[in-house]
């Protein structure tokens, strides 16, 4: 058996593609069946003269998204989809599907979103499927390559990391845990253990949010690092990002092309990202708002919302990093400037508004101790947290990204519900 996407090292050799009829055109004596096996469509070409005439009958009869294994000859061919196709000297029917749901007329979010079990197998959404594989693949070679250990962070936890008022709380035996919000605090432990560190996996906000880029369960990976500055931190998230641009345009032309996703445009952001204060942003926001630019309810000391963010993303067309916020704006960890900045970076990214979120971490035992009290967290949780300041502190910081913002933003695919595989957000919990 061989896959789709290796087929131009196959020319001339027989071969057996296994997958599932994505259409099909035929014209009396020569059908061609498009196939799909996950890896890529190939057009296979059968004609009635190099076919047993049961296989013959047996092609006509197939249906969108029916099993298939096909054997047949490779030959390149530059004007065929992926670049070769099949000449098939035999076929085996797995099943036929009967009535597939999703017929390539159009379909509503509604509908497509209650089929998203089948919506999978769409072109576009495999497409993005492939591309979230590779950006999360991207993530974890850069820091890899960086010296960093993947350390795992729980996913029952004790307490609040970004704020209670989004918790999911769950019974726990005889207590309550909450799912995390963030594996940061222990992706911290982990880098007074190992220098370098990565945490990644599921992430759980229960955001009264219905936009575009919310999510109550998504995927955040979050590096942390021991002996690190505002500027580390910056450049570690710029890195790992030009990084991952570069490996979609070696490895995705085709997805990018089905998503009608213009290389170019990735290419462009392939270059070191604007760094502004808060204080510079804000100036420019209230700026544009002044010149009627656009309209929105941002003053300086607010936190940036969704205008504000699509805004800066518009004017600058590339990703920015927002750096020293005001304390009052952000969490509790966050190490200040002395002058009420904290020392975190948001970077806001063209269509996709904030994709990470990072910061430097107070590391002195009394100044954290004071800001889990004003924030009215509960101490005994977060003894443990303590501790890290107790034996050995040191500067550190680190970010989090979360991977369907990030495939929003390099798909053009404005909506994170298509950024994951099975979406959960305020209305959904099904498929
Ligand atoms: O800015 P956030 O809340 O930062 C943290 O959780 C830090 N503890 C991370 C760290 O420093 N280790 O979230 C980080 C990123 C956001 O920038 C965004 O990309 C994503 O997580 N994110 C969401 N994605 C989808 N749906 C949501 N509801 C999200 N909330 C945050
Ligand atoms: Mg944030």
């Amino acid at each position: 058996m061989v896959r789709i996407d290796t087929l131009s090292s196959h020319d001339g050799e027989e071969v057996k593609l296994q997958g599932w009829l994505y259409n099909k055109r035929g014209k009396g004596k020569l059908l061609f069946l498009l196939l799909r096996d996950g890896s890529g469509i190939c057009q296979c070409v059968v004609a009635k003269n190099s076919v047993s005439e049961e296989d013959f009958e047996a092609a006509k009869a197939l249906t969108q998204e029916s099993s298939v294994e096909i054997c047949g000859t490779v030959k390149l061919d530059e004007r065929a989809p992926g670049g070769s196709e099949l000449k098939v000297s035999s076929l085996q029917v797995g099943q036929i599907a009967v009535d597939y749901p999703i017929t390539p007329k159009k379909h509503g979010p509604g509908f497509l979103m209650d089929h998203r079990h089948l919506w999978l197998r769409s072109k576009r959404q495999m497409a993005l499927m492939r591309l979230r594989h590779r950006i999360q693949q991207s993530f974890r070679n850069y820091l890899d390559g960086e010296g960093f250990f993947c350390v795992d962070s729980p996913i029952f936890t004790p307490n609040a990391c970004e704020g209670t008022s989004t918790l999911f709380e769950t019974k726990y035996f005889d207590q309550m845990a909450y799912l995390t919000q963030s594996g940061q605090l222990y992706a911290e432990a982990s880098a007074m253990a190992l220098g370098r560190v990565y945490c990644f996996g599921p992430t759980f906000r229960a955001e009264k949010s219905k936009t575009r880029r919310h999510l109550t369960e998504f995927w955040m990976l979050e590096p942390e690092i021991a002996y690190a500055d505002l500027d580390q931190v910056c450049d570690l998230a710029e890195g790992m990002l030009r990084h991952t641009i570069r490996q979609l345009l070696s490895h995705h032309r085709g997805d990018l092309e089905d998503l009608e996703r213009d290389p170019e445009l990735l290419a462009s952001w392939d270059r070191e990202f604007p760094r502004l204060t808060y204080d510079e942003t804000a100036d420019m926001l209230m700026a544009w708002q002044a010149e009627g630019k656009y309209e929105s309810q941002f003053r300086p000391g607010d936190d940036l919302g969704a205008p504000d963010e699509t805004m800066l993303g518009e004017h600058f067309g590339c990703p920015v990093m927002v750096t020293h916020w005001p304390a009052a704006v952000k969490a509790f960890y966050m190490k200040q400037d002395g002058h009420g900045r904290a020392l975190g970076v948001d970077i806001i990214a063209p269509t996709a508004g904030e994709i990470v979120g990072g910061a430097v971490r107070e590391d002195d035992h009394d100044v954290l101790l004071q800001r889990i009290q004003e924030h009215e967290l509960p101490i005994e949780a977060f003894q443990w947290y303590l501790d890290l300041r107790k034996y050995g502190s040191v500067p550190h910081g680190g970010f989090g990204i979360g991977l369907e913002r990030t495939v929003s933003w390099l798909s053009g695919v404005e909506h994170v519900r298509e950024c994951i595989p099975f979406p959960r957000t305020i209305g959904r919990l099904s498929p």
